[in-house]
């Protein structure tokens, strides 16, 4: 696959369309100690043996916290409309309670500030799984109290920055935080019930109804929504015991969560599956997580394949794989948003995540140090295309972002895996564009021009 990748997709995107970049806190920023950071619950969660695959932790991550201006410069240097990025709940109220941490609330600011003078639009992530450690040693988000203090930070972030971001989401992927933290226990906090896993799924729902509801009272102008992890699910063979299989890994991964928030109501399929470890719902609970959104995001990585036994990415051969050994799927982006426009009532919909881990190799050329990571450049085109289809068979779509800006800390697989568009070299934390990162920059750059016309004509 050397053939350059064309920087026209098949379908055109609207010039409103909104190009961008994501990250998160606890993936890039390090500084982990600084200015009266609190413990997250990932902090702790790395400190367990073996949890990590390389043992390392986010102390020092990529160091953002402390390389801000020219990371902002990076971003610019893209030509995306929007950045999302997510707030450190433990940064600004260390203990998940009680005032603002001042210092680290205005690493954010400065974020903003940074982002917003360089034309680029900021889109807040409220969590984005780093529950302080203080509110998981009172039950975390199994515990209906978490739900209120949530409420409380997502107040007191909008309160400083909900006037300049164009965007609040309230969680980054219920889902993971839920079930791989809390029954799979491979994500912090490391638990293994699926009980609690679906108890916690139901407080992270009522806390992102309850915390629109709160910033909405409270005049906040940002559009605000949730974001989701998302694929489509089939059965590895056609036998009624795998069919039966991919049936019920829908309902828990996908319906689980859509239902809810755009019918009230959780899969009776599922409940019934569940039986004593289906969540405790108080009265009223479920119209409050189905308070109308502005937008839906969605990550998209790959398909899920299910079998009877329990695997959920049976690979079915012929699929080129990602260094996650992820099934690299662009069309089943494209039959993912059908799907969601056919069975929901959809609000805007973006593309929140999508991108793609190799092993790259930092080479030495004439023009400096180089990462050839055609394949990359090769994932993110496909899929960009995969959203082009969706948009022209009718699926509501405004956005698409890739994951990630630049190489950071990769969860429960350390530094090993790279996601970045942008290189970093971890012993001295040196960025370098990856060749992806320029042929995004000119795909934008070809977008912006067909811009042009029209806005010039609008005027
Ligand atoms: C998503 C996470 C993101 C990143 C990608 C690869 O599930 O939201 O932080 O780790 O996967």
């Amino acid at each position: 696959m050397n053939s350059p990748v064309p920087l026209h997709p098949q379908h055109p995107f609207p010039p409103d369309f909104v190009w961008g970049v994501a990250t998160s806190a606890f993936q890039i920023e390090g500084a982990a100690q600084a200015d009266g950071r609190g413990e997250s619950i990932w902090d702790r969660f790395c400190r367990q043996p073996g949890a990590i695959a390389d043992g390392s932790n986010g102390d020092l991550a990529c160091d953002h916290y402390h390389r801000l201006e020219s990371d902002l410069d990076l971003i610019a240097g893209l030509g995306v409309d929007a950045y999302r990025f997510s707030m450190s709940w433990p940064r600004v109220q260390p203990s998940g309670s009680g005032p603002v941490n001042e210092a680290g609330m205005a690493f954010y600011e400065r974020l903003v500030d940074g982002l917003i003078r360089r034309g680029i639009k900021p889109y807040l992530t409220l969590n984005h799984w780093d529950l302080p450690q203080a509110l998981q040693d009172q039950g975390g988000w199994a515990a209906r109290e978490t739900v209120h203090r949530f409420v409380d930070y997502a107040r007191l972030a909008a309160a400083r920055l909900g006037h300049r971001v164009v965007s609040i989401t309230t969680h980054n992927e219920p889902w993971v935080m839920a079930v791989l933290g809390h029954e799979h226990g491979i994500f912090a906090p490391g638990q293994r019930h699926r009980g609690t896993a679906m108890q916690v799924a139901h407080h992270l729902l009522l806390s992102h109804g309850l915390a629109l509801q709160a910033l909405r009272a409270d005049g906040c102008p940002a559009r605000l929504g949730i974001v989701l992890n998302l694929s489509p699910i089939g059965p590895a063979t056609s036998s009624p015991e795998d069919a039966a299989a991919a049936r019920l890994e829908d309902g828990r991964s996908v319906r689980w969560y859509m239902d809810p928030l755009f019918k009230g109501q959780y899969p009776e399929d599922v409940w019934q599956h569940l039986g004593s470890d289906a969540p405790q719902v108080q009265p009223g609970d479920m119209d409050i997580i189905a308070t109308p959104m502005d937008f839906l995001g969605v990550n998209y990585y790959t398909r899920g394949v299910v079998s009877a036994s329990g695997a959920w990415n049976v690979h079915q051969g012929g699929k080129p794989l990602t260094d996650m050994g992820w099934e690299i799927v662009p069309e089943g982006l494209t039959e993912l948003l059908l799907r969601m426009h056919r069975d929901w009532q959809l609000p805007p919909l973006y593309v929140k995540e999508n991108g793609a881990a190799f092993q790259d190799t930092l080479v030495q050329t004439d023009a400096g140090p180089r990462v050839h990571d055609q394949e990359r450049t090769d994932y993110i085109a496909s899929h960009i295309a995969a959203v082009g289809d969706a948009l022209a068979q009718g699926v509501p779509m405004v956005g698409y972002m890739v994951w990630s800006l630049m190489d950071n800390f990769e969860w429960a697989s350390g530094y090993a895996k790279r996601f970045g568009i942008v290189h970093v070299d971890y012993a001295t934390l040196q960025r370098t564009p990856k060749d992806s990162y320029l042929w995004y920059r000119d795909f934008l750059q070809a977008q912006h021009a067909q811009r042009a016309p029209v806005a010039a004509a609008a005027a």
